[in-house]
Parts: C-alpha cells; structure tokens; sequence
C-alpha cells in the first residue's frame, strides 16, 4: 500500500510511485467500492488512503439499509448516512444508495408487521424521507434489491407477499417522486443468469410499460474463479442496454474457496465439515491460485472495457480481503480473499493484471 501512496519529492513536485484503479479507467467507468462503518468513520488511516486513492465511487456496505436509517418506527438514524454523503463530497466521489427495498436487514419491527396497511405505510414513508433527503447529494439509488428467485419469478418477500406484484414498480414510483435528480437502479446477484435474468428483464419491462422511470441495473458480480460466466454477463448487458438502462456491476469479488452453490442468498449456509480443505488459504495464497484469481479479473474487465459504452461503474464489494463479507459467509471463519487488496491493503497480482490491460491498450 505504502508504496501505492504519492511520494514527495521536492516541495513543488510529486511522484506517483504506483497505478490507480480510478486513474487508470478514468475515461472509461467510475470504479467503486463499498465501506464499512469504520471506514465510514475514517478509522483506519490505511483504508482510508487506499479508498481516496483508488476509488470514485462509494456505496456503503451496510449503514444505509432500512434497519440502520429507521431502526425504529418512524424514528430515523441519518449520522453515518450523512457522513458517508459528506465524505463523498469532500473528495469528489459519487455515492450510490444501497438500498431502499431489500427483503434483509430490515428494522426488527418491520417483521412483526402482518397487515398490508402496516407494510404500506413502513414502505412508502421510508423510501419517501430517505429518497428525498439525499436527493441531488448521490448519484443513485438501488431502489429494490434481490426482488428475484433464481428460476426468475418474484421471492415471496414480505413485500410481495403483502402488497403483491406491482411492489417494485410502486417502489420506483415513489422514489422517482421523492428523488427527481437521483438515478433510479434494480439491483441484484445472478440476473446474468438465462432464466433469472428473464425475470429482471420482464421487471423492468413492467416499469417502464406503467410510465415509471428506471436508469439503470446492477448486476452484482459475486463470482466465482476459474467460473466467471463471462458469455452471461455479455449477452446480459446487450439484453439489459437494449432496454435503454446503463448497466452497472456493483459488487464484484471473485471468492477462491470450494462452495456447493452460486449466488449470493445471505440465508443460504454451508457446513463446513471439519476438513483444512474447506479452508485452504489460512496462510495465504498459493502463486498458482494467485495468478488464476488475475487471469479471471482480467478477463471479466476486457469484457468491462470492451462494453464500456453502456457500463457505468464497476464497484468492488469491500476495500481489502480482510473486510470482505466471504471471510463469514456461507461459512464461518473462513480465510477468503476475493478482492484486488491483500489484508496489508497490499495490491495483489490480479490488481496489476487489471492496471495492464489498460496499459497494453495505450
Ligand atoms: O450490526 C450488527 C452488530 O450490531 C453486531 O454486533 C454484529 C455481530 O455479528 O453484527 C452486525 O450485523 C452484521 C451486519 O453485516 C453489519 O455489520 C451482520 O451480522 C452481518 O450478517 C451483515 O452482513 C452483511 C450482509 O450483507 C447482510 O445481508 C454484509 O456485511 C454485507 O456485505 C452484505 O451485503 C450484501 C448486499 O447488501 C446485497 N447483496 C449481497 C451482499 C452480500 O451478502
């Protein structure tokens, strides 16, 4: 990392002694990642460098999701949420909102909820006052998230089940009242995927038929190396830019460790049997693994470069391996390390990898 950092070298002249992601695809897309509370809190000076360095775009790992902005009834918490917007501001980053409808990480009161009127209520009041404060302050909301199952038809969240179908496009509506200067995105894992991908298409589609505006979709990106459905992904922002939307991968990591199933269900779980081979890296990552995890980022961002007219942002989900969401998910204590920044905020090869493909453009 340090060596990543400007070195001066007289008082009127400095040096870059290593490359930026956000410097490197200036022309091309804005390069996020998402932050954790403590990075929102400017805790650690190294994160917090490696973010102002690499990074242009912002989303927050988890602060602005509803259990955080209302943990009580119409009672709202906007603090770290502010901090995030003023952070952004100061350093000239977009902020993208994540996220107003998500069937996870509601507030506690939200699931004793059982009468439509209730749910009605919760939903339009939060996306309203949250949508409207930050109006014109970030750049986008994903505005529903994970509203799909894998086959493409609708999860039967609380959502669905209480206020039926039309929920997302409802959803779209009031943000687009609340927020007139804030770009409008579905967001979701897997809709690279043939069948789920259907499903998202057939959403949007119903959105725009009911004359409600969306802008774009987020295509998640937890992937998986040596298994990056890069043929999906391609048809995907064909099919989702023919729709007229920007398309947006926003939250990308390549995980390196065995698992059973894809996606990115947070109440999927894994058994880890009680075998070193559930949890290889421990001690850190073999060369070869190392540079399969670079061969697949330079392969999903040639694709990026080669489609990036119609991609926006790429967001990374998390600064370094040590914050990432797969070092406890679907099993727990594992050694993951998914991202282009070792534990030490080190860049790793496939960082270098993705900086070269630039490069050897030029
Ligand atoms: O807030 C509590 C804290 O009070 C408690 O002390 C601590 C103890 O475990 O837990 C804290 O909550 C954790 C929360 O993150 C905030 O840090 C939860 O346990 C943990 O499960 C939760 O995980 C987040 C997950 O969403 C929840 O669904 C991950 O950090 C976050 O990376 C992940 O992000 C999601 C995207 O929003 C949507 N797409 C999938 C992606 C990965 O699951």
């Amino acid at each position: 990392m340090l060596g990543l950092l400007l070195v001066a070298c007289t008082r009127t002249e400095t040096i870059p002694t290593g490359p930026s992601l956000k410097k490197t695809f200036a022309d091309d897309f804005l390069i996020g990642t998402a932050l954790s509370i403590g990075q929102i809190e400017e805790k650690d000076s190294l994160a917090d460098a490696l973010i102002r360095e690499q990074f242009n775009a912002l989303t927050a790992e988890n602060i602005m999701k509803s259990m955080f902005l209302q943990p009580e009834w119409g009672k709202f918490d906007f603090a770290l949420a502010d901090k995030l917007v003023d952070y952004g501001k100061k350093n000239n980053m977009a902020i993208i909102g994540h996220t107003l409808v998500w069937h996870s990480q509601l507030p506690r009161f939200v699931y004793r909820l059982t009468d439509k009127d209730s749910v009605s209520e919760f939903f339009t009041n939060h996306i309203t006052t949250v949508a409207s404060r930050y109006d014109g302050k970030i750049l986008g909301w994903d505005v529903v998230n994970e509203a799909l199952n894998e086959d493409g038809t609708m999860r039967g969240s609380i959502f669905y089940r209480l206020l039926g179908e039309d929920y997302v496009t409802e959803a779209f509506r009031l943000a687009q009242l609340a927020a007139p200067n804030t770009e409008l995105y579905y967001n979701d894992y897997n809709i690279e995927q043939p069948n789920k991908r259907a499903g998202a298409i057939a959403l949007i589609k119903k959105i725009k038929e009911a004359g409600v505006r969306i802008d774009g979709v987020g295509i998640q990106g937890h992937w998986h190396a040596r298994r990056i459905p890069l043929k999906d992904i391609e048809e995907s922002i064909l099919e989702y830019t023919a729709l007229g939307l920007k398309v947006m991968i926003t939250e990308l990591d390549v995980e390196l460790l065995p698992r059973n199933f894809t996606g990115a269900d947070i109440s999927e779980r894994m058994k880890m049997k009680d075998d070193p081979a559930f949890n290889p890296y421990v001690a850190g990552v073999p060369d070869s693994v190392q540079q399969q995890l670079a061969s697949d980022y330079e392969a999903l961002f040639k694709l990026f470069l080669k489609h990036r007219d119609h991609i926006t942002r790429v967001t990374f989900w998390g600064v370094n391996d040590g914050q990432s969401w797969l070092n406890g998910w679907p099993a727990p204590g594992r050694t993951n390390h998914p991202l282009l920044f070792d534990r030490d905020f080190k860049p790793k090869p496939a960082f270098y990898k993705v900086i070269e493909i630039k490069d050897n453009l030029n």
